[in-house]
């Protein structure tokens, strides 16, 4: 039996040494057992956050991280698997997309996703919001949904990487989640138990991300696919701008609302356009014999001629779901008011601030768990405003909240005289490409 020697790994974390990777395993399996106290792990993590990890102690730490529990065997739906992780954004609904959009690309999608996170929202809060859903799928459930549909998003569950379902709480308790090695292996522990070939990464940064700069992103990004790639999971990611939101949608049954839009054929460019490069990306990686020029013609023919939606529809109904959603969105909850925000001045809009207008979304009830509540933005950066027009609608219920979250919400827009140059949304793309 290992030696536990928790006082001995702090010293020598804390004084910058690297531990092997029998010590970090040991470690890990300690804690997860309940045999390390919250006291030690937590001395232990502040020493990672300010000394850091080699490749070595990352790669073994997410190594032991994704042994803690079970690994999915997915090999019997015959055909590849690939999924998609955010770092987390604003508006960001792209996962409701993406799982239909590339199972009917003919690609398994087995997607294993979180929870709201500070003013970032969650892919589960999202798929909440439509009646009936259920998210607490067991493993079994999870693989029929897959079998039957090609795609299924549930949260993570007790018995799918359970050292970090522990050590996240602990991180978050303690301060400790900024901290590039803890985050790849905390990402890559729940991801690499889904039996993938493929895993495309968007990695946001800007106001409205966990990550201030693109360097920053890049420089996670770079470590992410590094790890993941070296577990055999053919890995890139994207750099995207969470400057402004994506789309249009902020808040729960809103973006569930917008993600039917452009399964439609519809919904936001800026959105629909990242979405068809996930997707392209996803199956690229999956089916590397491909030409990713016709794959991308096939992911847009997809959206536009609803054959995406009806994958939709069906996963909604296998998960317990109201499938009518599809056609009636009015089934999804609806605010009882409205109120348009409109420009003061006319010229070009200079910024829709993410990370202003996703606050104000939680603060107009998201953060109570109304579903219903959030957002409209009409207008991206570098559109021209006329005086007056429309720059946001925001949907609420309780009328005294209105007033507390409108300055701020006044406050994230910015209209200048001079033009905008509109910003790209796609910042640089970090690994695999498409054809490689
Ligand atoms: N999301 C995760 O799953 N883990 C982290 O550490 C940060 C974001």
């Amino acid at each position: 039996m290992e030696r536990i020697q928790m006082p001995d790994w702090i010293t020598r974390k804390r004084n910058g040494e690297s531990l092997a990777e029998e010590e970090i395993s040991a470690l890990i399996r300690a804690y997860t057992l309940g045999e390390i106290p919250d006291s030690q792990m937590a001395a232990w993590l502040m020493a990672v956050f300010f000394q850091g990890m080699n490749a070595q102690e990352t790669l073994a730490l997410t190594r032991c991280m994704v042994d803690s529990g079970l690994r999915l065997d997915l090999s019997g739906l015959g055909c590849p698997r690939a999924d998609k992780h955010s770092t987390g954004g604003v508006g960001d609904k792209t996962s409701l997309v993406l799982a239909p959009l590339v199972a009917a690309a003919g690609v398994a999608v087995p997607m294993i996703s979180g929870r709201t996170l500070g003013f970032t929202g969650g892919t589960l809060n999202k798929l909440e919001s439509i009646p009936g859903f259920r998210v607490d799928l067991t493993v079994p459930e999870f693989q029929r949904v897959l079998e039957k549909v090609g795609c299924a998003m549930i949260g993570q569950t007790a018995e799918l990487a359970p050292a970090d379902r522990k050590i996240y709480a602990l991180r978050d308790a303690t301060s400790t989640v900024e901290c590039i090695p803890l985050i790849v292996a905390s990402i890559l522990s729940k991801k690499l138990v889904e039996d993938l070939d493929a895993l495309v990464l968007d990695v946001k940064f800007g106001s409205g991300a966990f990550m201030p700069s693109a360097e920053k992103a890049a420089e996670l990004a770079g470590k992410l696919v590094e790890v993941a790639n070296s577990f055999g999971t053919r890995t890139c990611a994207l750099l995207t701008d969470m400057n402004q939101p994506l789309g249009a949608a902020i808040g729960n049954a809103l973006e569930v609302s917008e993600a039917i839009e452009a399964l439609q054929g519809g919904g936001p460019a800026d959105f629909v356009g990242l979405c068809e490069d996930l997707a392209t990306y996803m199956v690229v990686l999956a089916l590397p014999q491909e030409d990713p020029e016709k794959v991308r013609q096939r992911i847009s023919k997809l959206m536009s001629s609803g054959k995406a939606l009806e994958y939709f529809g069906r996963m909604v109904e296998a998960q317990g779901g109201d499938p009518r959603i599809v056609d009636h969105a009015d089934l999804l909850p609806r605010s009882r008011h409205q109120h348009v925000v409109r420009a003061a001045s006319p010229g070009y809009l200079a910024e829709a601030g993410a990370r202003g207008l996703a606050i104000a979304s939680m603060n107009i009830g998201a953060a109570l768990n109304d579903p219903a509540v959030g957002l409209v933005v009409h207008k991206k950066v570098a559109d021209l405003v006329e005086k007056g027009e429309p720059l946001c609608t925001i949907h609420y219920n309780k009328e005294a909240l209105l007033s507390q979250v409108l300055p701020s919400v006044e406050m994230s827009f910015r209209i200048r005289q001079e033009k905008v140059q509109p910003p790209a949304l796609v910042a640089g793309i970090i690994g695999a490409k498409p054809g490689k």
